[in-house]
């Protein structure tokens, strides 16, 4: 057995609106190991910011609440923490990175004190040692004249910039796990290329595990050892970035990669869009998620929810009733082959 650093175990987190109750997150299980990076991907609303938030106890009550589960972090349940102990987690062991800097930062104090208040109340250092850490800090993500840009404040800084703070803030205090959600999308391509680079190789070289959200399938591809894909609140699919790339199980992945199977040309894509539109996660459809949109659905598929089941060889998982019979990974794409593997 490797190691586990992050254990979680049938979450459900769920909304109160007036609509209904929204099960933004319905029941997923998964495990990180130390220093492993894992890729989060599935189109927008599928749970995966609810994932990360709930793993950081950000979640809002009353209307928001993790109604069953358990995240086991190095072997201890966050969600039986007090309100205390998990602040002390935030920053320090769980660091979080978010698609708009300006939500974290405070815009009336300047990056240096916001760098080093983080660093002093997480390793209760100095005020002196604190800014020497904080330009440390900055250096590392390559800010330039990082002591001057102490003294200035967030306004002062370009998106990316801000974002290369947000990473310094995070990865200051050496956390095990850094969650980062969609942490480039706001950037310019070329921006978001530099930066997705510059924290990846800092979490590598800290050996710091990773859960990243992203539509980026090149980034996940490039980088991230594993990769979970999420469908109306529920993961239909795991293995390693080869696995899951080179070798689809759920007719939803393959959908995602646009029938692309080979890894170079994964390389330079971002999510394939399907037709239709995901299920609203007030009124889940009964059976599998993906039913109605999917070519490949059976009676059987409208009745019971499939679960995540070992792919033979390999770690793969897929919650799919058809995924034995399905091969989509030498499935060509012409109108006539459709119909002959759905029919
Ligand atoms: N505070 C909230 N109140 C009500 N519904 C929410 C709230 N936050 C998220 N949701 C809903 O939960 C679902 C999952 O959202 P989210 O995790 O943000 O999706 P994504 O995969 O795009 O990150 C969506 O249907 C979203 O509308
Ligand atoms: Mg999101």
């Amino acid at each position: 057995m490797t190691e586990t650093l992050l254990k979680v175990e049938d979450l459900r987190t769920y909304f109160s609106t007036e609509e209904g109750v929204v099960r933004a997150v319905d029941g997923i299980s998964f495990e990180l190991a130390p220093g492993e990076r894992r890729g989060i991907v599935g189109e927008s609303g599928s749970g995966k910011s609810v994932t990360a938030m709930s793993i950081m106890r950000l979640i809002e009550p009353p209307a928001g609440e993790i109604v069953t589960g358990t995240i086991e972090f190095r072997g201890e349940n966050l969600l039986m923490l007090g309100d205390d102990e998990m602040q002390k987690i935030r920053g320090s062991k769980i660091a979080m990175i978010f698609q708009d800097p300006m939500t974290a930062l405070n815009p009336v104090y300047t990056i240096g004190d916001q760098l080093m208040e983080t660093i002093i109340l997480h390793q209760g250092v100095s005020a002196a040692q604190a800014r020497d850490l904080a330009i440390q800090a900055l250096e590392d993500v390559q800010i330039p004249n990082p002591e001057g840009k102490l003294s200035e404040y967030p306004h002062q800084f370009s998106g990316g910039m801000r974002q290369r703070v947000m990473i310094a803030m995070g990865l200051s205090c050496n956390p095990d796990l850094l969650i980062a959600d969609e942490p480039t999308t706001a950037l310019d391509v070329t921006t978001q290329a530099q930066i997705m680079n510059l924290m990846l190789k800092l979490a590598a070289e800290r050996d710091t595990a990773v859960l990243l959200i992203t539509h980026d399938l090149g980034v996940v591809a490039g980088f991230c050892d594993t990769v979970q894909v999420m469908y109306a609140g529920g993961i239909v699919e795991f293995g390693t970035a080869d696995e899951v790339f080179h070798n689809p199980q759920h007719p939803y992945t393959w959908g995602l990669l646009g029938s692309m199977t080979r890894l170079d040309e994964v390389h330079k894509k971002r999510l394939h869009s399907i037709a239709g539109a995901p299920p609203s996660v007030i009124d889940l459809p009964i059976g599998c998620r993906f039913k109605p949109r999917c070519e490949f659905a059976i009676d059987k598929c409208g009745k019971v929810l499939p679960m995540l089941q070992d792919v033979e060889g390999g770690s793969q998982r897929v919650a799919c009733h058809r995924a034995e019979e399905l091969d989509l990974k030498t499935f060509t794409v012409t109108d006539d082959e459709h119909e002959e593997v759905a029919s």
